[in-house]
């Protein structure tokens, strides 16, 4: 009989796509998808690490899916995702029925270790969990992805460009979970680009820990491997002298780095939009600008993690950069590409900080204007540099500071969007909400509702902007 798998995923849209990917593998080795953890043969959690709030919704999920373990032995339950990789030890202490765990490098392992799985059930019979780990992987091997796919739009796919993170941010689990950073083959991501566009997708979303460092490390071990190389093989572009064999790329170029991949999806893809997702402001610079400023397919939004806007707090993150140094790439971007819509990250109640360390990210806050922010308590991460330090900012401190960055930017959201009351504005409409209007983003990631037939899902429309929230633009088609 068809084995029928339920999948929940926590956590970013790399762990979105990773979970298309999954389901994508599983289905085609021939298991069924269901909706509910009752009807499923195979229950697995893609988790997420980030901040202690998501892995303790994670752990109280796996807890009622043990529950369910205990009534149907023959169940498997599987652990997958970045608490796989940070936690590994931790689940199957605190959750012995646990049959499989496998972190993000691991994935295109899964149906192999469900196969181990079933023979070791046939062998042994049910009784006790499999307790299967993943043999840990520091890379995931991308050019080596598996038959099958499970995209769950049809208007805007993922595509991931790269996994893993070499960065060394003090508060940040992701390199631990993640692995070390490896980019996919130019040559795949544009076939893959190049076939949604055929397929009727509009908008493709890019994404990597850190998109900018796109090509630093290939899977066959060759890349620019470092900003100091790039460098040095712009310079000899510029020189027009040629590059030793060692240097060479897939696509034949000198140096395929994010700007390169950019402008190629551009010029052979036919995808309408293109946007990216997630950018360090350390490697995100004048080339990269330049690009987002020529091709047309690249939309103007970029999503610019600041973090803090204290310097003292940034050299303890080790973000590498400078307020100042960060305001200059602002200022150049929205010089090249005006307009441009931002939004970022920051987290309030980093170690040490201070109401001075704090005002200054308010006040970086009101200098940038960012059109949407993130804002995150800081919160230990065992395992990373800053879980060594004293976690001293006191929780109603965190809770203030949160709530007086989150009202902030409200405003300032809010402000930014009203100028757009009364105006027209391009939308890629993108599905029917709950509230069955039709809603889509515009080329700045501004959110946008209106009412309209289903036959405009998957279309581009131009919508008059009559009134806002501090999150939406709400109208009518023009
Ligand atoms: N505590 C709070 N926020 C965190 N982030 C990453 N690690 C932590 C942590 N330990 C935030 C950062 C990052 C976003 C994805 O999550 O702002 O950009
Ligand atoms: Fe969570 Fe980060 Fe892992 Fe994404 S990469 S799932 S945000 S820990």
């Amino acid at each position: 009989m068809q084995k029928q798998v339920y999948l929940q995923t926590y956590g970013c849209q790399m762990n979105e796509r990773d979970s298309e990917e999954i389901l994508g593998m599983l289905t085609a080795q021939g298991y069924g998808l269901v909706q509910r953890e009752e009807e499923a043969d195979v229950i697995l959690l893609n988790t997420c690490s980030v901040r202690a709030h998501a892995e303790e919704r994670a752990f109280g999920k796996m807890g009622l899916m043990q529950q369910l373990k205990q009534e149907r032995p023959d169940l498997v339950l599987g652990i997958l995702g970045c608490m796989a990789k940070a936690q590994r030890e931790a689940i199957f202490r605190r959750l012995p029925q646990v049959d499989l765990v496998a972190g993000p490098a691991e994935i295109y392992d899964l149906p192999d270790l469900l196969a181990k799985i079933a023979e070791k059930r046939q062998r042994e019979g049910l009784g006790v969990a499999t307790r299967l780990m993943a043999v840990d992987r520091k890379v995931r091997p991308l050019d080596q992805k598996p038959a099958g796919d499970h995209r769950q739009g049809r208007v805007t796919a993922f595509v991931t460009i790269m996994e893993g993170c070499d960065k060394k941010c003090a508060y940040c689990i992701v390199p631990v979970t993640r692995g070390q950073e490896v980019s996919r083959p130019i040559g795949e991501i544009l076939e893959e680009v190049q076939q949604l566009a055929r397929a009727g997708f509009k908008q493709v979303m890019l994404l990597g820990q850190n998109v900018n460092s796109y090509g630093k490390r290939f899977p066959d071990g060759s890349g620019y491997q470092g900003p100091k190389r790039r460098e040095r093989l712009l310079a000899l572009e510029d020189d027009g002298r040629e590059e030793t064999p060692a240097d060479s790329h897939d696509d034949g170029t000198r140096l395929c780095d994010f700007p390169v991949l950019l402008r190629q999806i551009d010029a052979e893809t036919g995808i309408p939009w293109v946007k990216f997702t997630t950018s360090h402001p350390f490697d995100a610079h004048e080339r990269l600008f330049r690009a987002m400023a020529e091709c047309r397919s690249v939309c103007e939004f970029l999503h610019l993690p600041v973090q803090s806007g204290s310097d003292r707090l940034l050299r303890a993150m080790r973000r590498g950069y400078t307020v100042e140094s960060y305001l200059a790439k602002v200022a150049r971007l929205r010089e090249l590409c005006p307009g441009i819509s931002l939004s970022t990250d920051i987290i309030v109640g980093f170690p040490g900080e201070t109401d001075e360390d704090f005002e200054a990210t308010m006040a970086l806050m009101e200098r940038v204007r960012y059109d949407s922010a993130f804002i995150f308590k800081y919160s230990p991460r065992p395992g990373t540099e800053a879980a060594k330090w004293v976690d001293d900012v006191p929780r109603q401190v965190k809770e203030a500071r949160n709530q007086a960055a989150l009202a902030l930017q409200a405003r300032i959201s809010r402000e930014k969007l009203e100028r757009w009351v009364g105006r027209e504005i391009e939308v890629l409409l993108e599905e029917r909400n709950r509230r069955g209007q039709l809603a889509g983003h515009t080329r700045g990631h501004l959110n946008v509702v209106c009412d309209g037939p289903d036959a405009l899902i998957g279309e581009l429309a131009t919508v008059r902007v009559q009134r806002v929230t501090a999150t939406t633009l709400i109208g009518v088609l023009a």
